[in-house]
């Protein structure tokens, strides 16, 4: 992992990391920024013949290698900070980490004066883009590096760079818990993972629910999805709770540990990347133990539902009525419809037993989410509009992505079945939206203080990219500790 320290005066200069923005004229289209340390002399003029030569733009992202053999420093690494904004910064430190990895030390001197936002921005990025994650041989073994960030007054800058490790500390610790594969990661594994990132951390608590306290305490959905699997469910609850704290924020997320579909299999190209199926329940995990790290002033309890849903003799069928916590009954048209089953008994749980004033919860619920929105962008469902505007606010100040989706009355009717309350996977309507429409049923008098969020898109990435590494994203992470850190 990478080494980053700040500091007021370098101590070794082989490789300069310069910041270089666009200018608004075409020659030169990019310049120099004022940093805040001395540069050795030359550098500067050879920065502005490099600038035409290498065609560089200062936009966000881009990086360039000057190599300067027999000279202090023999290499500058040129970036672009485009705007200087954070979610620039970010970018620049993402194309950075890249960079870094072929190095053993960095130095990089921020603009003299800039803003703290800057250094949470860079720090973010050049921690999220360098995260591996590899199961092998030779164990998870990432190159070495460490950057120095040269400011004139390291205390200026001290909390926002505090702020950026835990954050991407905690992402990191949710794409570990989500890239994971299901045959060390079962329901007891996450359950203890979340024990040991626990521990010892003052006013955090938590309790799990063992599977026959589920069956005991009439959790009916997380026993049924958690029927056909030798390693039996859980139930994580992890308490927050700062003295004094005035508002209490339930996190709820989905925690199926891996998706066969159940009865209802899954074919092979949709079943082999199941294992994320609890990014949810990773990225609530992660932000509740970021927000007791940083000892955020509010009240926050995740609810984790865990269970494997698999295929056996024992695995609950489509068509079986399932009874949740508080009473109400689904008839489960498609065992393949799970996750919605698990949320079901914890969302109710959440109301009844510890009446919030917020209610957000986080699935990886659907397919349709991908499907409406694209590959980077969460589905975001709330009947408050306040509460919808703040959380995606977080959502675009933390560099993640989300879009605000209806809930619409024309499809409450397709919910309701003959057999028992509702159909958990009614045949009609658009996936994600039914698949909301079907949670809001178990929000009780929290209904307009809740938000549901169907992260199946965003939580895994295909490739490297800016700071997202391929595999899991942390999806969510980052968001909830910027929501959580405005309220108090
Ligand atoms: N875990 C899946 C949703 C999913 C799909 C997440 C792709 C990430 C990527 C969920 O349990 C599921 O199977 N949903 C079904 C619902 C259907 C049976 C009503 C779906 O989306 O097809
Ligand atoms: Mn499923
Ligand atoms: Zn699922």
């Amino acid at each position: 992992m990478l080494a980053i320290r700040l500091l007021a005066e370098p101590t070794r200069l082989d490789v300069l990391a310069l910041p270089i923005r666009p200018t608004d004229r075409a020659d030169p289209p990019a310049e120099l920024v004022p940093v805040a340390a001395a540069l050795p002399d030359g550098v500067a003029d050879e920065l502005a013949a490099l600038v035409p030569a290498a065609r560089l733009t200062g936009d966000p992202g881009q990086t360039w290698t000057q190599v300067r053999p027999g000279r202090v420093p023999a290499r500058l690494l040129p970036f672009g900070i485009g705007a200087g904004d954070e979610a620039a910064w970010r970018a620049a430190g993402a194309a950075l980490a890249g960079v870094a990895a072929r190095e053993d030390r960095v130095t990089l001197p921020l603009p003299a004066g800039a803003p703290p936002a800057v250094a949470r921005g860079l720090v973010e990025g050049l921690l999220l883009a360098s995260y591996r994650f590899r199961l092998g041989a030779d164990g998870n073994a990432p190159a070495l590096a460490a950057v120095d960030v040269l400011v004139e007054d390291p205390a200026v800058y001290a909390d926002a760079v505090a702020v950026a490790r835990t954050t991407a500390a905690m992402t990191r610790l949710a794409r570990d818990l989500v890239n994971m594969p299901a045959s060390v990661k079962n329901p007891g594994w996450f359950a203890g993972q979340v024990a040991d990132a626990a521990a010892g951390v003052p006013d955090l608590h938590l309790r799990v629910r063992e599977p026959r306290d589920l069956a005991a305490e009439g959790f009916g959905g997380i026993v049924a999805v958690g029927s056909g699997s030798a390693n039996g469910p859980r139930l994580v609850e992890l308490d927050w709770r700062p003295a004094g704290a005035r508002t209490h924020v339930v996190l709820v997320g989905k925690g199926i540990t891996f998706d066969t579909g159940g009865i209802s299999i899954k074919p092979v190209s949709g079943m082999k990347l199941m294992r994320k199926d609890m990014g949810g329940a990773a990225a609530v995990v992660a932000a509740t133990l970021g927000a007791a790290t940083m000892r955020l002033p509010v009240r926050v309890t995740t609810l984790a539902p865990l269970a494997e849903n698999m295929v056996s003799g024992a695995s609950f069928r489509p068509g079986d009525v399932v009874r949740h916590y508080g009473g109400t009954t689904s008839e489960t048209t498609n065992s393949d419809a799970e996750g919605r089953l698990v949320l079901a008994d914890a969302l109710t749980y959440a109301v009844r037993e510890l009446s919030p004033d917020l209610l957000v919860d986080l699935a990886t619920l659907t397919g349709a989410n991908a499907v409406a929105l694209g590959k980077r962008t969460a589905a975001l469902y709330s009947e408050n509009d306040r509460l919808a505007a703040d959380l995606l606010a977080a959502v675009d100040a933390a560099g993640e992505a989300a879009w605000r989706m209806p809930l619409p009355a024309d499809y409450v009717d397709y919910l309701r079945s003959e057999l028992a309350d509702l159909y958990s996977a009614p045949a009609q309507g658009a996936g994600s939206v039914v698949a909301a429409l079907y949670l809001r049923e178990f929000t009780g008098e929290l209904r307009d203080r809740w938000v549901h969020v169907d992260m199946s898109a965003p939580s895994w990435s295909e490739d490297d990219d800016a700071e997202l590494t391929k595999g899991a994203t942390g999806w969510g992470v980052r968001s909830l500790l910027r929501w959580l850190g405005t309220l108090g």
